[in-house]
């Protein structure tokens, strides 16, 4: 609930700091592009929607996060730039990180935050069911890509991968990743929301091992918020599913500033400097649980058993 909402009270500044963010034209990814600015960071905006991403900048640089003055704002922010990314293709994923790799002089913090969800059934050019691909695999590419850069950057980078609590609903079956035999709209997100998950705890596991120190990854649940994620669902889940999602979390749980808490807590707080491969929700360490015994409708919607098929 939003009174029980937990901010981010660290004061860092991220000056001479590059971030970048998959995502940031709405929603909780322009919040936290927002706030990283007022910290001073050079904030990139890695976006396909180049229209909606510079309505975004002028959005960002006119107004202030909600802890911030706006006189004091105009002489405290640092930088924000534009790149191109569509997570659909990896042919995409693999330009946009070489224009980062060349174009940008380090890269201190990477927020992996794009996520569709409750889409129909699609492959990419690559072959792999849509949302998987945009929410994980995507993201993991570009992860990789960038890994060298964030190494020679500096000897504190912070990876942020923002999941969904939803992950305690996801069953992967690895025979059928791509979900051909029989897709499941929400089953597809939470196997998504898991594998960002996962990835965080083995990334953070293979680093260690590597004797590589300095990256620290973290995945979060940012909360439940009205934003465009639910686009989809009124034509795939039910007519006026969005505007029930967007009523409910509106009126009692968070908007997209405070959803936008956890990601930055991950992102700049002291106390978050020596953990890593951990999951947090509310800007608190939370340990990842398995489904077992959650809501029983969510699990039939899981089960396909009343959804359209595709
Ligand atoms: N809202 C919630 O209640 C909630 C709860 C749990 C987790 N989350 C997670 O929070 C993250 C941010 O979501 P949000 O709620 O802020 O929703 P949002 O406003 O819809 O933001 C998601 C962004 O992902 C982008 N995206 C979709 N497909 C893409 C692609 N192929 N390539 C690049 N970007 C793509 C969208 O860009 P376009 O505008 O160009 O389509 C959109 O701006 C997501 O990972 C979501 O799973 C949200």
């Amino acid at each position: 609930m939003w009174f029980f909402n937990k901010m981010c009270m660290s004061k860092a500044r991220l000056d001479s700091k590059t971030v970048v963010i998959t995502e940031a034209s709405g929603g909780i990814g322009k919040e936290t592009a927002r706030d990283l600015y007022a910290r001073g960071a050079r904030v990139i905006l890695a976006c396909r929607n180049m229209e909606k991403t510079n309505e975004a900048v002028e959005d960002i640089k006119s107004n202030p996060p909600s802890w911030m003055r706006k006189d004091e704002y105009k002489n405290n922010v640092g930088e924000l730039a534009i790149y191109f990314l569509d997570l659909r293709s990896f042919k995409n994923v693999k330009d946009c990180a070489k224009n980062l790799l060349t174009n940008e002089a380090a890269i201190h913090i990477l927020i992996n935050n794009a996520g569709v969800a409750a889409s129909p059934y699609e492959k990419t050019e690559d072959g792999n069911e849509t949302t998987l691909q945009v929410n994980h695999l995507g993201h993991f590419l570009l992860t990789l890509l960038l890994l060298p850069k964030m190494q020679s950057s500096s000897s504190s980078c912070r990876i942020v991968n923002v999941s969904s609590f939803t992950y305690i609903f996801a069953d992967i079956d690895f025979d059928d990743i791509n979900m051909e035999k029989s897709y499941a709209l929400l089953g597809s997100y939470v196997q998504s929301k898991l594998a960002n998950i996962l990835f965080t705890k083995e990334l953070a596991r293979q680093l260690k091992e590597a004797n590589i120190h300095g990256i620290n990854i973290y995945s979060i649940h940012p909360g439940l918020i009205p934003t465009e994620i639910t686009r989809h669902t009124s034509n795939t889940l039910f007519r006026g599913a969005s505007f029930c999602y967007n009523t409910c979390t509106g009126l009692f749980f968070k908007n997209a500033e405070q959803g936008a808490q956890t990601t930055v807590y991950c992102s700049v707080d002291e106390k978050t400097a020596n953990e890593t491969g951990l999951y947090y929700s509310q800007t608190i360490v939370s340990t990842p649980k398995n489904c077992g015994m959650y809501p029983v409708v969510f699990c039939i919607w899981n089960q396909k058993k009343i959804l359209p098929r595709f």
